[in-house]
């Protein structure tokens, strides 16, 4: 597919089918992820990747939004450890939404669908995450991700709209 293509067919997919995605499209997706520009890259990534029934299930209620049926979840979290110091630390989030897009970017382009659900900043849901995923250390979730087969296909589209450019 051509970029253009890429870009413009990437739509939040919310149905699935139950096939699973295969180990070399995941890793596929990882590449993608961590090819992505960071502020003095400092990459404060971390990628939770998780196709464990139960694990699913129990992401599936971290979030009254994120109730989807994929095969497949990617939980990008930001870790603070390796985040810039003091004001700058904010940063990883957009690290992080970097690495996400990245991640869909790919999805499309291997003909699979997702959807970022957002979890940072709804304190409830980054705990029942953070618990769901057993991390103590100093790692926030930004998103899931779910990823799968798509059983759907919302049309291809941008929301281009002149009146929000702005020349100088
Ligand atoms: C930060 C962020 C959080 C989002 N959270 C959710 C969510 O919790 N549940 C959901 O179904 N979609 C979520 N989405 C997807 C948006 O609803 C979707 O991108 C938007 O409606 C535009 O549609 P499109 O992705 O098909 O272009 C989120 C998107 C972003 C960028």
């Amino acid at each position: 597919m051509e970029l253009k293509e890429v870009l413009l067919n990437r739509r939040s997919v919310r149905k699935f089918t139950d096939e699973s995605v295969c180990r070399e499209h995941i890793d596929e997706l990882l590449i993608a992820a961590m090819s992505g520009p960071s502020a003095c890259n400092r990459c404060p990534w971390e990628f939770f990747v998780i196709t464990d029934p139960k694990a699913l299930g129990e992401l599936r209620s971290a979030s009254r939004f994120t109730k989807m049926n994929a095969p497949l979840a990617i939980v990008v979290c930001g870790n603070l450890n390796r985040a810039l110091p003091v004001q700058l630390s904010e940063y990883w989030i957009q690290d992080c939404s970097a690495a996400t897009e990245n991640i869909l970017l790919r999805v499309t382009d291997l003909g699979l669908g997702a959807v970022w659900c957002g979890i940072h900043p709804q304190k409830r849901a980054v705990e029942r995450v953070r618990e769901i995923l057993d991390i103590k250390e100093k790692w926030i979730p930004l998103n899931i991700i779910w990823i799968g087969h798509p059983a759907e296909t919302p049309e291809s589209r941008t929301q281009f709209d002149p009146k929000r450019v702005h020349y100088i």
